[in-house]
């Protein structure tokens, strides 16, 4: 397994819709693996392909890192049905030292997905997990918090990462 870079705001990966997965063999199944891992290394609950400059319609999630059982993978991953409305602070691995943003979401989603045999999986989520699935499939439409931030907490975001980019710590 290895480490992937991960890609930040700006990178052209980041900002285009994916396209679907069509092969599931050794090459995506390296990938699926390796993002686990580089998803467990930079502390993260969630990692879209596009994170490692792969534009594909993937994406592995944990929100109990410490239960290494409860990974897994969307593949082609579609919301078939949303509920309710809900806010919460969230963060990205993509926008490193510009902390997080409140940011409005759907409270309960259902995602239909493949998993990373080929077969179909159906996920009915609340709380963290549902954020959390349409945080990255958000990803896969090239679309970050920041773009769903509001006004003034995106502005303050650009201007954050103007700074860390003048102080080369982008
Ligand atoms: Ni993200």
């Amino acid at each position: 397994m290895a480490i992937l870079r991960i890609t930040r705001f700006g990178e052209k990966v980041l900002h285009k819709k994916t396209l679907p997965v069509t092969d599931l063999g050794p090459t995506t199944q390296k990938l699926i693996q390796d993002m686990y891992e580089t998803m467990y290394v930079a502390n993260g609950v969630g990692l879209a392909a596009p994170q490692v400059g792969v534009p594909l319609r993937l994406a592995v999630i944990n929100v109990t890192p410490e239960e290494k059982k409860n990974q897994f993978v969307i593949i082609n991953p579609l919301i078939v049905k949303k509920e309710g409305k809900t806010e919460s602070e969230e963060g990205c691995l993509s926008l490193p030292g510009v902390g997080g943003a409140n940011i409005k979401r759907y409270k309960k989603v259902t995602v239909r997905a493949l998993n990373d045999k080929g077969l179909p999986i159906e996920i009915t989520a609340e709380g963290l997990l549902s954020s959390c699935l349409q945080h990255e499939i958000d990803h896969l439409e090239g679309r970050l918090i920041i773009d769903r931030a509001g006004i003034k907490r995106r502005l303050e975001m650009l201007w954050a990462i103007r700074r860390l980019k003048k102080e080369k710590l982008w």
